[in-house]
């Protein structure tokens, strides 16, 4: 292995700045060249390729976002310009690619391996913690901190003034991103996609919440089961009385320096990924199980069922009684 290539698609996430130093870094102490492709996968077809070197990548390990762009790159469902990208990345004689995205980007990466044979590894980054194969993906950790942080300035507010808050996250259809910072932030309610909810049985709760002296009550809402301005209106019409507030947290929650845990995590997974490129394999994703760094077959991988921390759930219902 020679050359080497990395991109990082899909949203970005806290981290990703973190995993393109340390792949850089690491493949060229390891006698690699390295090249860096501009937006993903748009990168790739419209031949954005560049060659980087350890200095490309200073001063970026604290940085949220991604300092090569990213992109969401529809045309790669296309078999016709995934062979362009490939044909693109053979006319610099690189063999191996580092695709650092979630699982739109990791599909990318499985068809280059298999139409074209190009040895990719995938490291898992994205803010939603939505990939079965691994406990974490990188940006979940950081983000989790931001919205741990929103949850408690509202929570100052909200106590001062006898307030209902309902606070939507990200996450798609995943409700992790809810569920650790609802557990974190202490909230009254955590409402996930996982896990169907009545809105009879929350009205019920926030009644009893406010009859027992609860001076705020916060729901954390995952995007993936409604908007917060719905769930507002529903809890009006059930007969809510007071005042119920709303925060969309948006984008706020994928920018910002990436925490220790997430930087640590890109250090192991691009150690991991170019070492796999090393060895001449492709077609694999790492990842981390049971604190230990792993990697797995990237059709497996994709193919792996997510399941919910139910347990972790039904506990953290009770810690907001
Ligand atoms: O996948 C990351 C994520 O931030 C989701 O949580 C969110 O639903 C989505 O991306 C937003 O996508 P976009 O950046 O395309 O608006």
């Amino acid at each position: 292995m020679r050359k080497i290539a990395v991109l990082t698609s899909g949203g970005d996430a806290p981290g990703m700045n973190a995993a393109v130093r340390a792949v850089t870094r690491y493949a060229i102490s390891q006698g690699i060249e390295v090249y860096g492709v501009e937006r993903g996968y748009t990168g790739l077809i419209n031949n954005n390729i560049f060659q980087m070197n350890k200095r490309s990548v200073s001063d970026i390990i604290q940085r949220g976002g991604t300092i090569l762009k990213t992109s969401r790159c529809e045309e790669f469902n296309d078999k016709s310009y995934r062979q362009i990208a490939a044909e693109n990345l053979e006319a610099y004689g690189i063999e191996g690619l580092v695709v650092i995205g979630g699982d739109g980007s990791f599909r990318g990466a499985k068809d280059l391996y298999n139409d074209f044979g190009i040895n990719t590894i995938g490291i898992p980054g994205t803010i939603d913690n939505d990939l079965a194969y691994t406990d974490f993906t990188l940006g979940f950790d950081t983000t989790c901190n931001t919205v741990l942080s929103a949850i408690n300035n509202l929570r100052d507010t909200m106590t001062s003034h006898d307030r209902v808050c309902i606070i939507e996250v990200m996450g798609r259809k995943c409700g992790d991103i809810a569920l650790f910072s609802g557990i974190g932030g202490g909230a009254e309610s955590i409402l996930v996609p996982e896990l169907p909810f009545q809105v009879k049985d929350l009205i019920k709760k926030i009644k009893t919440n406010q009859r027992i002296g609860k001076t705020s009550d916060i729901i954390v809402l995952a995007e993936g089961v409604c908007k917060a301005e719905e769930l507002k209106q529903q809890l009006k019409e059930g007969g809510v009385t007071g005042s119920i507030k709303t925060t969309t947290l948006g984008y706020i929650q994928r920018g910002g320096t990436p925490s220790m845990f997430d930087r640590l995590i890109a250090a192991e997974f691009a150690i991991r990924a170019v070492d796999l490129l090393i060895e001449g394999k492709g077609g694999r994703v790492v990842g981390i199980r049971n604190n230990q760094i792993i990697d797995d077959e990237i059709n497996e991988a994709l193919a792996m069922p997510r399941v919910f921390n139910k347990k972790l759930y039904d506990s953290a219902v009770l810690l907001g009684l």
